[in-house]
């Protein structure tokens, strides 16, 4: 059994699919580990730290392999090589790219997509959109720290007192609960909204005020796989009537809002961002799935009348070796359902529901119901 850790093709994208703890429990597995050189370098991994842990280095190490473990789905040029049946386990991007899986498949791969895993208790040590969107939620408040030009403590001093600065977090999901303790660790007074009625409760547990129109609709807002539903035009527009008042003052605002599957939702316009207090700063996280914010734009930080809006992309690779620790664990937890400890070969059970929560395709044809033909057309 081998498996191989490609390199990211991707110039944006410093993370890496393995680190040697990694490797290590690999081997222990009963795979040959195989790492593409310089695969970890940007992740603050040398080559020499592999090796250190049993894996061999070189540069075309996914031609043999049973399992490709990647970060990001491997573009034709890259897989073209890849054994017909291999595993590739990665975050696949799967929505509206049905002709990029549809290659995957004619290329005979067996591909699991790491972003649709179940969130069931079994399954939270292999959800890479929690580990991804935690350290997004850390670092949102960190480049928002930055590119502010005040302190975020109130701090009293001898030459006179620095207020403390305002954070707001729109989206209360993992990403929002993060921003909201690492403000809150800051010294900022915290305020966050969301839709869904569960996220009151935690907003409040970390010490920050919860701010949302809590009408019926907000009372059935969440599907009951946790996630947020796309709220009516009439909540819509409440919500920004109430938002539009509370962003005038404040100093940082952090948004997050996700939908599964559909384009961001927008919460802020730029008549919001226009109403902001000079020096303002927006994260917009929700940037690579078209925005939370009218005026973001994608990898770069703007100046909007009075306020920066900053559109960082892939935002948990600005941590980029914490990220791909986590990532790379998340994997090895994953990979490690799919083996048979025994006999030491794949052993995939189709039947898991992790398994037919993940897998995009098999046997030549997109197998994942959200996204076969029938659906994409
Ligand atoms: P997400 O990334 O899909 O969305 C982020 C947040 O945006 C969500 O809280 C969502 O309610 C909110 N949102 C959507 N539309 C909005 C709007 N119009 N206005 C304001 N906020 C809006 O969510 P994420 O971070 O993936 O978490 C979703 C849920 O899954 C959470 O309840 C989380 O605690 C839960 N979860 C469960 C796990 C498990 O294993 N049981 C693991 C991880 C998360």
């Amino acid at each position: 059994m081998r498996v191989a850790v490609a390199r990211e093709a991707d110039a944006g994208e410093p993370r890496v699919a393995a680190t040697p703890e990694t490797v290590k429990k690999f081997k222990a597995l009963g795979a040959d580990v195989a790492v593409a050189r310089g695969a970890g370098l940007a992740s603050g991994i040398p080559d020499a730290d592999y090796e250190a842990a049993g894996a061999t280095v070189g540069d075309d190490v996914t031609r043999d392999a049973d399992i490709v473990l990647k970060v990001r789905r491997p573009a034709p040029n890259e897989f073209s090589t890849y054994k017909k049946g291999a595993l590739v386990v990665a975050i696949m991007d799967p929505y509206g790219n049905e002709a990029a899986l549809k290659q995957m498949a004619d290329a005979g791969l067996i591909a699991f997509a790491m972003e649709l895993m179940p969130r069931i208790t079994r399954a939270q040590s292999m959800d890479v959109l929690s580990s991804q969107a935690n350290l997004a939620g850390y670092r949102a408040v960190i480049d928002g720290a930055a590119e502010y030009g005040r302190a975020l403590p109130m701090m009293m001093t001898a030459a006179g007192t620095v207020p403390a600065a305002k954070v707001f977090v729109m989206g209360v999901g993992v990403a929002g609960l993060q921003a909201i303790a690492t403000a809150r660790r800051l010294g900022a007074v915290v305020t966050a909204t969301d839709v869904r009625p569960a996220t009151k409760e935690q907003v409040e547990s970390l010490g920050a005020k919860f701010l949302a129109v809590e009408d019926e609709e907000f009372k059935n807002a969440q599907t009951a796989g946790g996630y947020a539903k796309p709220m009516s035009a009439e909540y819509q527009a409440k919500q920004a009537a109430l938002t539009a008042e509370h962003i005038k003052k404040q100093d940082i605002v952090i948004t997050t809002a996700l939908i599964p599957g559909r384009p961001a939702p927008r919460l802020i316009t730029a008549a919001m961002v226009a109403s902001m207090r000079p020096g303002s700063v927006i994260i917009d996280l929700a940037v690579e799935r078209g925005g939370n914010v009218e005026g973001a734009v994608a990898g770069q930080v703007v100046q909007a009348g009075p306020a920066k809006i900053v559109g960082h992309l892939n935002v948990a690779g600005r941590l980029a070796a914490s990220a791909s620790a986590l990532y790379a664990k998340n994997l090895l937890t994953f990979v490690d359902t799919l083996i048979d400890k025994k006999e030491k070969t794949i052993a995939i059970n189709w039947d898991d529901e992790i398994v037919k929560g993940t897998a995009l395709t098999r046997d030549g044809a997109i197998i994942h119901p959200g996204f076969t033909p029938k659906t994409a057309a």
